[in-house]
């Protein structure tokens, strides 16, 4: 392997090399030094060993390599067809395979851009791809005993008989553990069609759990670009999200942008480059899936997003979308309670400070006045700032808050009802709640729609009462304000259901 990339960087010799694989004749290549082989060895090492931090790694970057290789103009599904099955009965090796119909690759892109570390030519934006290092991770794969890579690919240019077209099968394959004890056959083949095809028999310990590592760092991946199968079932099916348009750095680019409530224990920030998970930032209560516009970099390995002028600039593109999309879905069971609690915490861990705050409060409701957990109240205070401070009120124990969540999708939704000693506005730098303990006609739970602070009542809106028009509602009502505020029942009716 240190031979043949070796052979590969020195032009005069490349051209000597391709020439040997084509006519079989192996006699006028020109020899390469110890010192060249020594150097790439050491490269060698590096790259197909130290770059990624998960075992698995390797099955995600010949995905990707096989969805840049969509060719361009390609109308239709476009899959990518990932298998793995247990190669012998005692399930000591497995075999993998990743296949694609993509662009394929001639003899000479086979060596240039295979072997050689760095070897690519993508540009940046359309493709995944970067640094030319992906695909040398695979080979870790195949450098034990009777382990191996066989890469067979054809780009369709070349004819073979039977309708077939020419191709080449590259086997990498190795004894002693080491990359530098790589060694790789090419040979022609004879192929159905223009793509190509990796397969990959290793050891069962080096493979880890590649189906799990799929889904979780490809499920958000666009569909529209690439269908990803495993075993024959869609990787890639959950939902895609909402496409917004961007403008970074003076270019419009995409967007996409998914969040949920589900019960799931893994609730996280996850970060998206071009499809493909690069960030999991974990949080409490909801999920939220950011896919990147292009220009968002990852570093290499693509374990982080690198925090550049572009990283910025698509950080205030989400807090511009998040309005937008607070409006699409903040009808959504359990979703405004989400963001309410969540947003100052995504911005937290998108290390980006949020943007026009007051348009985001209002969209959620923040212009009312809210009771929720003292601690929630001190956080929604120091994130929303002044404009919403002196609405939040924090409550002195949790069994407040429950007394008034129940009808309010998590928070208590209330509003100032009336004065009982006559003083018109709500009291400034009131910090904390506590409700009084009402017992209610049974059917409401036995909890009060009214909440008692020291001279004013509030009244939670989201209460079935409250919203009720049926006569036992409007006596429950009414008996709950006489016991709160001590008014007789005449006056009750005509202080609070006037016009009612
Ligand atoms: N399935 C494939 N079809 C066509 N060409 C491929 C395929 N797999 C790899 N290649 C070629 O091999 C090159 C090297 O792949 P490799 O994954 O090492 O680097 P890359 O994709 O360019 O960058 P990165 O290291 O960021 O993945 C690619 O640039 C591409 O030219
Ligand atoms: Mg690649």
């Amino acid at each position: 392997m240190s031979e043949l990339v070796s052979r590969v960087l020195d032009k005069e010799n490349l051209k000597a090399t391709v020439n040997a694989l084509e006519t079989g004749n192996y006699r006028n290549m020109p020899p390469v030094s110890a010192d060249s082989q020594r150097y790439v060895g050491a490269v060698l090492n590096e790259e197909v060993e130290k770059q990624f931090g998960r075992k698995e790694r390797p099955a995600v970057e010949l995905i990707l390599n096989s969805i840049d290789a969509k060719p361009s103009g390609y109308s239709g599904k476009y899959v990518v067809k990932v298998r793995r099955a247990e190669a012998d009965l005692v399930g000591m090796y497995h075999n993998i395979s990743v296949a694609d119909r993509g662009v394929g690759m001639s003899l000479y892109d086979m060596l240039v851009h295979l072997s050689v570390p760095f070897g690519t030519n993508k540009k940046n934006g359309d493709y995944i791809g970067r640094f030319g290092v992906g695909f040398l991770s695979a080979l870790q794969w195949g450098m034990n005993d009777n382990s191996s890579v066989t890469v067979t690919t054809s780009d369709g240019a070349e004819k073979a008989p039977f309708g077939k077209v020419k191709g080449w099968k590259a086997k990498f394959y190795g004894s002693d553990g080491k990359p530098t004890g790589l060694r790789c056959r090419i040979e022609p083949a004879s192929l159905p069609g223009r793509g190509t095809r990796v397969d990959v028999v290793t050891n069962a310990y080096r493979v880890g759990r590649i189906g799990d590592y799929i889904a979780e760092t490809l499920g958000f991946f666009d569909p529209e670009r690439a269908v990803i199968e495993f075993n024959g079932q869609r990787v890639n099916d959950g939902p895609v999200g909402d496409r917004y348009n961007v403008k970074i750095m003076g270019k419009t680019e995409e967007m996409r942008i998914q969040m949920g409530v589900e019960q799931t224990k893994n609730h996280a920030v996850r970060l998206f480059s071009n499809g493909v998970l690069v960030e999991t930032k974990p949080i409490n209560g909801i999920d939220v899936y950011v896919d990147m516009p292009a220009s968002v970099q990852p570093s290499i390995g693509r374990d982080e997003l690198v925090q550049d002028r572009a990283y910025r600039e698509a950080m205030e593109n989400f807090w511009t979308i998040m309005l937008p999309w607070v409006e699409t879905h903040r009808a959504e069971p359990g979703m405004t309670r989400a963001l309410r609690d969540g947003l100052p915490k995504i911005a937290d861990k998108l290390d980006c400070p949020m943007e026009n705050k007051d348009i985001l409060a209002r969209a959620l409701g923040l212009d009312s006045v809210y009771v929720c957990k003292t601690a929630e109240a001190g956080w929604l205070r120091d994130f929303f700032g002044d404009g919403i401070s002196e609405k939040v009120y924090g409550t002195m124990d949790d069994t407040c808050v429950e007394e008034w969540t129940d009808y309010s999708g998590g928070w208590g939704v209330i509003e100032p009802l009336f004065n009982v000693i006559g003083i018109s506005t709500v009291e400034t730098g009131l910090k904390e709640i506590k409700v009084r303990d009402v017992e209610l006609a049974p059917g409401y739970g036995g909890k009060s729609p009214f909440l008692r602070h020291k001279k004013k009542v509030y009244r939670n809106v989201n209460h079935p009462l409250v919203d009720g028009t049926g006569t036992a509602a409007k006596y429950a009502l009414k008996g709950e304000l006489k016991v709160l505020t001590g008014l007789t029942e005449e006056s009750v009716e005509d202080d609070i259901f006037i016009g009612d």
